[in-house]
């Protein structure tokens, strides 16, 4: 039985065994999708938005009636979303109340090295520092989260994430927003018999409760209408491969770096850690009261894992009709920029694990933050030609700070839309190779990371830096 010591003050009707483990659960489906808040300015002036964002314990519901400590910004579990405009610089003035220390990276952001958090450039306990995000790239999703070295890992787990949309009042207006216009970040965590995170590193295994904006299993009730779905997978380790209960359809909008030119059609969505996607998903033609399950096919059995949560579609004003919806997806959502320039020179990345030392190499080596693995030229175009060697079959990915590149190819052969357009961060399954083109069109020079994204493994040393040079 599930029925622990924190499990007998729920309402028994509210609990069901959990699949493993004795952690209580909730019946599936019950607890409504919880939104991230949205973080107010504390000042604004004509070209700036002030914020500030305290690193602290806290508390979350994870589970109906327990308290799970956590860490947090601002006391949100996941953090607060900021929410800026391109064009419109945001400064973040983040206070470390931890007793550790802590960085905060923008994924995705195009910002200075001093602002990018580097591992070593962190906020001690007790102090603060100021964060300068200028927004001079496209309208995207991103996320910000702790990079403090060693520590990732553990602290993005714990709660260290949250949210920064950067949006573009020019970019294709027509598409669901608003209240229509949901953020779904996808995080599997361990929970004890207390209803407590563990943590472990490499524990990949036992974190067998995927969270969606916080909480397990989650309900959202949809109108008959089209909504736009922002899925971001912030785990650790955990690769999802979303599917629709009813077989429906995903229309994708957006990857990593922001709208695509056109949209495409889906049905299933693989989705690595730190990866975005944006899709459409169109409720108008179903009943009220139909279900759809968002389901993951990596899931294997265990419900807490494949059956992530649950669309409830509701009648609107009139029963039996769809309802007005004036959104719809244009069928030319952008223009990208081109990559024109010349490429400078090719890099050969190589993934691996070396498994006598436990530690995750980069090109043979582990992260040394004193070395300079490549200088760059800034406003150069460089192919990088990045390698999974992992002779055991370890899936790893490849995340470059301050630039969004463009999947080339996979093992040679052109990649799915999806994946040429502005991305941050690339899936690399073992044995394959895939080729990004990058152009370093940041106007900072300094040094910044490139690392794996499965943060279990650039916490253990699977990272290297670049400097750019003017
Ligand atoms: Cu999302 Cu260097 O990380
Ligand atoms: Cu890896």
């Amino acid at each position: 039985g599930a029925a622990g010591g924190v499990a007998l003050a729920l309402p028994a009707e509210r609990l069901v065994s959990a699949a493993l483990g004795n952690a209580p659960t909730a019946q599936p489906f019950s607890v409504p999708l919880p939104i991230p808040p949205v973080l107010s300015p504390v000042y604004s002036d004509r070209s700036t938005d002030y914020y500030e964002l305290s690193v602290r314990p806290g508390v979350a519901e994870i589970l109906p009636g327990v308290q799970t400590n956590v860490i947090t910004y601002n006391g949100s579990f996941p953090g607060p979303t900021i929410k800026a405009r391109r064009g419109r610089a945001v400064k973040v003035a983040v206070t470390n109340r931890l007793q550790t220390p802590s960085a905060v990276h923008l994924h995705g952001g195009i910002v200075p090295q001093d602002s990018d958090g580097h591992p070593l450039d962190v906020i001690q306990p007790g102090k603060h520092r100021v964060y300068h995000y200028p927004n001079d790239q496209r309208a995207a999703t991103l996320w910000y989260h702790d990079h403090a070295h060693h520590l990732e890992a553990e602290q993005i787990y714990k709660g260290l994430c949250g949210l920064y949309l950067i949006e573009d009042r020019k970019d294709a207006p027509s598409l669901p927003k608003g209240q229509f216009d949901i953020p779904l970040m996808f995080r599997d965590i361990a929970l004890d018999d207390k209803g407590q995170l563990l943590w472990a590193i490499f524990d990949g295994q036992r974190r067998n409760t995927v969270l969606v904006n916080g909480v397990p299993q989650p309900v959202l009730k949809v109108r008959r209408r089209k909504y736009r779905l922002r899925l971001v997978n912030t785990s650790n380790e955990r690769m999802f491969s979303f599917r629709l209960s009813n077989g429906g359809e995903f229309v994708q909008v957006a990857t990593d770096g922001g709208l695509m030119a056109r949209p495409v059609r889906r049905t299933e969505i693989s989705l690595w850690p730190a990866e975005r996607v944006e899709v459409v998903v169109d409720f108008s033609k179903q009943r009220g009261g139909t279900k759809i399950m968002l389901t993951n096919a990596n899931g294997g059995d265990v419900a807490s894992t494949s059956q992530i949560m649950q669309f409830e579609v509701i009648d609107g004003i009139r029963r039996d009709a769809p309802d007005n919806d004036d959104s719809e997806v244009p069928p030319k959502l952008s223009v990208l920029p081109a990559i024109g320039a010349p490429v400078m020179m090719t890099r050969k990345v190589v993934l691996s694990f070396d498994a006598k030392n436990m530690v995750f190499l980069i090109n043979g080596k582990p992260y040394d933050p004193h070395r300079i693995d490549y200088t760059v030229k800034r406003g150069s175009t460089e192919i990088w030609e990045v390698t999974n060697a992992d002779p055991d079959p370890i899936p790893h990915s490849l995340h470059v700070h301050v630039v969004q590149f463009r999947v080339l190819d996979r093992n040679g052969k052109a990649v799915e839309p999806w994946e040429a357009y502005p991305k941050d961060t690339v899936s690399i399954p073992a044995g394959e190779t895939v080729r990004l083109l990058i152009r370093f069109d940041a106007p900072y020079t300094g040094v910044f990371p490139f690392h794996c994204h499965f943060v279990d493994h650039s916490s253990v040393a699977m990272m290297a830096q670049m400097r750019i040079v003017a």
